[in-house]
Order: C-alpha cells, then sequence, then structure tokens
C-alpha cells in the first residue's frame, strides 16, 4: 500500500521506500547513519556514546557503501525528475557518499559546511566542529533553471539588498537540548528550517528516511511542506514523535490537520 502524505513511519527505510509513490518527492533531506564507531570515535562529533549504545542504530564503516548505495538507488526512484536534495554527513566516510551519489547520477549543485560552536576537546589532532551537507539534484545542467532556490534575504551574507549572495559555509550552534529525553544527533531547527525554506516551496514533499528525532520534520510543519519520515530505533521515533506532537500545538489551528501520522504511532 502507498504511503501517505504527511506520516512518519517506525520502520526501517528500505522497507518504506518501496512504498512511496515513484516520481512524487520534491526534496530529500536527510542525516543518514555515519558508519562510524562511535566507541572509538564518536565523541569526536559530540555524540555520546551512552545515550547511542541504548537507541541508535549504526552501520559498519565496511557496509557503509553498500547500504549508502542500497538507500540513494531506493530513494532515487522516489524523487520527481526536477528534484533536490541534502546529505548531512561526518567526514569519516563522506567519500562513499559522494561515490554512491556519482552512482545514481546525483549532480552535486553544493558542497555545503556547517560549522558548529565546538566540537569535543582533542589534544593530539584539530578539534572537529563541521558537518558536510551536500546539496545535490536530479536535473541536468542543461534544466538546472527549474531547480528550487529561493533567495531569503535572511539568510544572505551580503550587506548590499540588490546583490544578495549565499555563502556556503553556515556557522550555527548546536541546541543545547533541556529536559525530556535526550537524543545524540538531533539538528538544530536553524539548520534544517534553513534547508526547507531556501531549497523547497510550500506545499512541496519532503523525504527523510532517517528521521531521528525528527527536526526535519518539525521545520516542515512550521513551513507548510508535506512530508515523509522513517526511523528504525523505536526509543528515538517516540522522542520523534513527541517533538511532533508539541509542535502541532504550537501551530495555528488551520495547521494542525496533520492527523495520518498519528496512527503510525501504535
Ligand atoms: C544521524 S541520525 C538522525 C538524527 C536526526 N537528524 C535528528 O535530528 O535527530 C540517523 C538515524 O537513522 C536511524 N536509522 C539507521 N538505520 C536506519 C534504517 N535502515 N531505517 C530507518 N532509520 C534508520 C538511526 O536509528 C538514527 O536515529
Amino acid at each position: 500500500m502507498t504511503l501517505s502524505l504527511n506520516s512518519v513511519h517506525n520502520i526501517n527505510c528500505f522497507e518504506g521506500l518501496k512504498r512511496i509513490k515513484p516520481e512524487s518527492i520534491d526534496l530529500l533531506l536527510t542525516d543518514p547513519p555515519f558508519g562510524i564507531d562511535f566507541h572509538k570515535v564518536g565523541t569526536q562529533y559530540n555524540r555520546s556514546q551512552k545515550e547511542l549504545g541504548k537507541m541508535y542504530t549504526e552501520i559498519p564503516q565496511e557496509n557503509y557503501y553498500d547500504f549508502t548505495l542500497k538507500w540513494l538507488q531506493a530513494v532515487w526512484k522516489t524523487l520527481k525528475p526536477n528534484a533536490s536534495g541534502l546529505i548531512f554527513s561526518g567526514w569519516n566516510n563522506l567519500g562513499d557518499i559522494l561515490n554512491a551519489l556519482t552512482e545514481v547520477g546525483g549532480r552535486l549543485v553544493n558542497h555545503i559546511i556547517w560549522k558548529y560552536q565546538f566540537g569535543v576537546f582533542t589534544k593530539k589532532k584539530f578539534v572537529s566542529s563541521h558537518y558536510h551537507l551536500l546539496y545535490f539534484t536530479k536535473l541536468s545542467k542543461k534544466n538546472d533553471n527549474e531547480r528550487t532556490f529561493n533567495r531569503i534575504a535572511e539568510f544572505t551574507n551580503s550587506k548590499n539588498p540588490k546583490k544578495l549572495y549565499f555563502e556556503d559555509v553556515w556557522i550555527i550552534n548546536r541546541d543545547y537540548q533541556k529536559g525530556g529525553e535526550k537524543t545524540p544527533t538531533r539538528l538544530p531547527l536553524a539548520v534544517t528550517d534553513k534547508c526547507v525554506r531556501m531549497c523547497s516551496n510550500e506545499n512541496d514533499v519532503i523525504l527523510e528516511p532517517f528521521l531521528g528525532s525528527g527536526s526535519v520534520v518539525l521545520s516542515c510543519l512550521k513551513f507548510n511542506r508535506k512530508f515523509i519520515g522513517f526511523e528504525i530505533s523505536k526509543p528515538i521515533f517516540n522522542v520523534a514523535v513527541s517533538r511532533i506532537e508539541e509542535m502541532r500545538h504550537q501551530l495555528k489551528p488551520d495547521k494542525r490537520k496533520i492527523d495520518s501520522w498519528l496512527e503510525m504511532k501504535k
């Protein structure tokens, strides 16, 4: 059965992706597992081992390319011919994502660096304090004018309102998670909001196959985008559901019509 829009599912994305209508997605916005052994190097990304061990599903490094190619191939079928995508990555397995993107026929538009305030103190090497964000499109260069890129003044680095430009280094702090269940890899809404607003339009459909605690969906709700999301881990999915509930109640009543995902909580 084809999945309805505005729904999130506690399932393996490989199962979910088969149930999305072909060529129905406008934007892929995803933060996949990084494929690193967090017990050795997780701390460099400020991801707590304790929390990860409890709920996060990782991919062994040796399988990372095959895993990435497999999910990207499945995603590719769901993307509209004029779709774009944004994929977060650490630096360890960045090469695998770039190679898999080339293999499926993705055309890289930008390689964005998201610089956050601070990683974790290291004595004998540089402190990691950035992620990569790969912005690609399914469109050929010839048809690139069909690509959505909203020139929103709020995000410009230019002082001249008549000449807006947007740099590919984003300096945005990570959130301090107050109270409630904490998730180790949560993206700040300042980052997901910017992706959603600049790279999609109202009512577009956004896909996040690796939902985590749901930041991408919260941005979709805030800015009136439709969404489909998958998360394999039950405890992390539960965090996403409570964050979505909370966000829905902050929205104006006419924007709260998103009910279909509720059935997926069971
Ligand atoms: C980097 S985290 C995403 C974090 C998210 N951006 C947030 O704001 O919380 C990747 C997520 O993918 C999930 N995951 C791993 N393999 C999966 C699969 N095959 N299908 C669905 N989710 C999966 C992990 O459990 C983890 O929560």
